[in-house]
């Protein structure tokens, strides 16, 4: 039997990711960029045994159906089998460090984490682009969890998605100032996929084109306010981008909505982006980046709108592989 470990760091998108030019191997049809996050944490354990005739996830004490597995895991796994030459089936078990009834997305750390420690049971020495790249096939966010601070997910443009990987493009410490407020309003679960909404999007949104015009032009001032740590122009441009891929999302036939009532508040009130700039991925929880010392007013605001929670995230260092990343808390 072969055994690894690894952690990684969940990662909220800033530029989104929001549709697909390959399904099979999800090559995007933008760049995107992220920040890793320290709060948010997903353990992976996997044992590849020549007992089993299958591969097997459980998440948080969960077992996966075997559709579920074969359309995310297994895609990574698959790959690690291709490049090891070992044909043996591989049992994963997760764990996040965040209550699963948050209505938190936990995949991408999910996948990276398995990523990670699928090479470490292999004993495959890949350097992080190589295994970003594999990270992708069973999920495109999980490719910039491999990476701790500020990564870019570059689209590529070849067929074989070989030049469809990330980088980091700043450490975590560049901005110690910025920190992620994650207020919970909502555990509620049931919404479309993100992979099956930005399927709907490609297919029959007419703003599309022109969103990926707004990415394509806006990518390099959203990197000047980070390199800058310049706040107002980072919080506009968070504002802007998630607005955008919501607009797609409300463009789309059927039309997806994925924010809710609490959102809409949240949005009324940090909409100007002066003191804070929130993003929301395909649900109804943002999350809300302000700098240090606006904290805790901007904490206050959030549970008076109806915050049952609000986890405060610093930005990650970035993945632990082995069993000396394991959290206590786990
Ligand atoms: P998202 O996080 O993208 O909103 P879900 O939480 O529904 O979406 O997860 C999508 C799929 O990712 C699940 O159906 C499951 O197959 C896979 N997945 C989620 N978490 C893990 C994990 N920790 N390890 C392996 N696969 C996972
Ligand atoms: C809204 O990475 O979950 O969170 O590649 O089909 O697995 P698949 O989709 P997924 O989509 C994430 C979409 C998003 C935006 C983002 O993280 O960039």
């Amino acid at each position: 039997m072969l055994e690894g470990e690894a952690e990684a760091p969940s990662n909220i998108a800033i530029v989104k990711y929001w549709g697909k030019r390959n399904s099979a191997l999800n090559l995007p049809l933008n760049d995107s960029l992220s920040i890793s996050l320290e709060a948010l944490k997903v353990r992976s354990k996997v044992v590849f045994d020549p007992e089993l005739s299958k591969d097997k996830v459980r998440v948080n004490g969960v077992k996966l159906s075997d559709e579920e597995v074969k359309s995310y895991a297994s895609r990574v796994l698959d790959r690690m089998r291709e490049i090891s030459g070992k044909s043996i089936y591989a049992v994963v078990d997760s764990w996040s460090n965040f209550p699963s009834s948050a209505g938190l997305a936990s995949s991408a750390a999910g996948i990276a984490a398995l990523t990670l420690a699928s090479s470490d049971a292999l004993g495959l020495k890949m350097d992080p682009k190589e295994l970003s790249k594999i990270a992708r096939l069973g999920s495109g966010s999980a490719c910039r969890s491999v990476y701790g601070g500020f990564v870019i997910w570059h689209s590529g443009a070849r067929d074989d998605g070989e030049d469809s990987f990330c980088e980091q493009i700043f450490t975590h410490d560049h901005w110690r100032d910025l920190v992620d407020l994650i207020p919970i309003f909502t555990d509620e679960k049931k919404r479309i996929s993100s992979r099956k909404g930005m399927s709907v999007s490609v297919e029959t949104s007419n703003l599309m084109k022109c969103r990926l015009e707004f990415v394509r032009e806006t990518l390099p001032s959203v990197l000047d306010s980070i390199r800058n740590r310049d706040a107002k122009k980072f919080f506009e441009m968070t504002i802007r981008h998630s607005n955008s891929m919501h607009a797609i999302m409300m463009d789309s036939f059927p039309p997806l909505i994925y924010l809710n009532a609490m959102s809409l508040k949240v949005i009324d009130s940090f909409g100007d982006g002066k003191i804070a700039g929130y993003t929301f991925d395909a649900g109804p929880n943002p999350h809300v980046f302000t700098l240090r010392k606006d904290a805790e007013s901007v904490e206050k605001t959030l549970i008076e709108l109806g915050a049952t929670k609000v986890i405060k995230s610093d930005i990650s260092a970035g993945p632990r592989v082995g069993k000396k990343g394991v959290d206590e808390n786990n």
